[in-house]
């Protein structure tokens, strides 16, 4: 406790003297017709150009990841995977899962030495860390269903940056300087490249191997990626470095489109990503404790608000490590989970007195079923079509392995798996049974693409990344407008804290709190650590009541939004 007082009070002290106004009521651009918002303003632009084409939201969904593979390589990706949310201009929801899968050769006990102890940092960098890559696959199939472009179109403007370079941002040098390191030591080729004494912001970064590989990409689609010389190169890299991803893993890679977990909350309807994502689930418990609380009377980051928020982040994150994994390996209890009296029901022990002990919460019991560093981006297009999509490679860089010759990094989405019950993994989340790691399974995922529909119509597109904290993310920023009134813009600026049941404390941005909710927190017993460097970066678009468009780019990043 002596500890949890420290903390708390170092969290005051900060906050009394830095806590700088965040601009909950700023606005962001305003456009009247079809909006990108992406962690990368080039990204956005090229998003934009495509939708000013003629092109739909799909389109600039495929144009935009692949841009971000090069603009953005801490997240952006074709060496990784994610998740991507539609809702077509009539109402009718997708739902695409490209998660990485476990190789055919993962086994439940790999991170483990011969003691039973997880072995540091196997799961998280180098060969061993790196799932099955989703995005080529996924993208190929996003098109296959709703493009309207040729292929090629969406993947040459990626090919154009990579092969005549673009500028680093300030943030960008600054990350590229933090794992010069790491790219020594965990590569088998030097990935000159991204090597350098100082990165400088406007640097200028020329990819040449990744053009060549987006070029395979670009004029043989799926197969330029998972057979001949890309899948070739992957599997040499990694009998270089002992990772067990094989040409015969990526030669079976599929991505699944899948029924998208929807929910009513008031007027609210929530379209959000399934399991293997927790993302769907934990926001739809969240927004429906919420609902039973008056925080707009009580105030935004208030202690009554805060302290709510927080019960019931506790509840659903214990669910989401007892319950959650991929629906393909372990019967998830979707309807149990999404019931509203179960919901309700968690939180029968919670008092508007005091902070409960992580330890004395339980996973619910649902009803069984019955049948049997992340980035995101938001697109409306002209036609009212809407495209949610978070992408990753895991943790910043992935596994910070780049295979040799192609010029693209891999993930470590594999720490994503529970590696031992009760072991937490990068991001302090544990898990059990749901999510033990086999082969070809998809690791659990907190990545939360949403679309709201209000009374029916669209209303919202947003999303972010963050690990464990984009579903809490996700949440503030919905809270943030529809219960506070804040535009799009300030709600996205707007402080955020995150508790996710375990380890028992409340992550908190500078300010976000403030020294009065802080010290009602902290004598309601909450423990709180501050987070530098703010938690999640979202990118949403809200429907304005005439129609037009308003983005909310992340001020936490380099992120913007383009649209016309
Ligand atoms: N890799 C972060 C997540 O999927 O939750």
């Amino acid at each position: 406790m002596l500890v949890g007082k420290r903390i708390v009070f170092f969290v005051l002290t900060i906050n009394l003297v830095s806590c700088k106004i965040q601009d909950v009521q700023e606005k962001g651009l305003v456009t009247s017709k079809a909006m990108v918002v992406s962690a990368h303003p080039l990204a956005s632009q090229i998003g934009a150009d495509i939708l000013k084409r003629g092109g739909n939201a799909m389109d600039a969904a495929v144009a935009v990841q692949f841009a971000l593979a090069v603009v953005y390589p801490d997240a952006g990706n074709i060496g990784g995977g994610g998740f991507l949310v539609f809702r077509k201009h009539d109402g009718t929801p997708d739902a695409l899962d490209y998660r990485e899968k476990a190789p055919a050769a993962a086994h439940r006990n790999m991170y483990l030495d011969q003691n039973g102890e997880v072995i540091p940092n196997l799961s998280r960098k180098g060969h061993l860390a790196a799932g099955v890559p989703g995005t080529v696959d996924g993208m190929v199939q996003a098109h296959q269903k709703y493009g309207s472009l040729p292929w090629r179109d969406l993947v040459q403007p990626a090919i154009f940056l990579a092969e005549n370079g673009f500028p680093l941002t300030k943030k960008e040098a600054v990350k590229l300087n933090e794992e010069q390191k790491d790219f020594i030591k965990y590569n088998t080729r030097r990935p000159a490249f991204f090597l350098k004494k100082r990165w400088e912001e406007g640097d200028t970064v020329v990819l040449k191997d990744l053009a060549k590989t987006l070029g395979l990409i670009r004029d043989k689609g799926r197969a330029g990626f998972y057979e001949g010389s890309t899948a070739e190169l992957i599997e040499a890299e990694m009998n270089r470095g002992k990772g067990i991803i094989t040409q015969a893993d990526l030669a079976n890679y599929q991505s699944v489109w899948r029924k998208p977990i929807t929910g009513q909350v008031g007027n609210l309807k929530i379209i959000s990503m399934t399991p293997p994502s927790s993302g769907g689930i934990a926001l739809i418990q969240l927004l429906t404790i919420a609902q039973k609380f008056p925080l707009k009377e009580w105030g935004w980051n208030s202690v009554k608000t805060a302290h709510v928020l927080v019960e019931a982040e506790r509840r659903v994150y214990a669910d989401r490590a007892r319950h959650l994994g991929d629906p393909d390996f372990y019967q998830v209890p979707v309807a149990g989970l999404l019931d509203t009296a179960y919901i309700r029901k968690r939180m029968t022990d919670f008092s508007l007195k005091k902070a409960t002990d992580s330890d004395v919460v339980s996973p619910g019991t649902p009803a069984p079923q019955e049948n049997p560093h992340t980035t995101h981006y938001s697109i409306i297009d002209a036609q009212g079509n809407a495209v949610s999509v978070t992408t990753t490679l895991n943790s910043n860089f992935g596994s910070k392995v780049f295979v040799g010759g192609g010029g693209f990094l891999l993930n470590n989405e594999m720490d994503d798996f529970s590696a031992k019950p009760g072991a937490p993994n990068s991001y302090g989340l544990v898990g059990e049974e749901a999510n033990a790691i086999a082969p070809n399974k998809r690791m659990l995922s907190s990545m939360t693409p949403t679309i709201l529909e209000k009374d029916e119509k669209l209303f919202m597109v947003i999303g972010a990344m963050g690990g464990s904290t984009i579903i809490t993310t996700v949440f503030q920023i919905i809270m943030n407008v529809v219960v506070h009134d804040f535009p799009m813009q300030g709600a996205v600026n707007a402080g955020r804290f995150h508790h996710q049941w375990k380890p028992d404390w409340i992550l908190s941005e500078w300010g976000a709190l403030g020294p009065f909710t802080g010290l009602g927190m902290w004598l309601k017993g909450h423990k709180i650590a501050p987070k530098t460097g703010g938690i999640g970066r979202a990118a949403g678009i809200l429907v304005l009541p005439d129609g037009r468009l308003e983005g909310g780019a992340e001020p936490r990043g380099d992120d913007a939004a383009a649209g016309f």
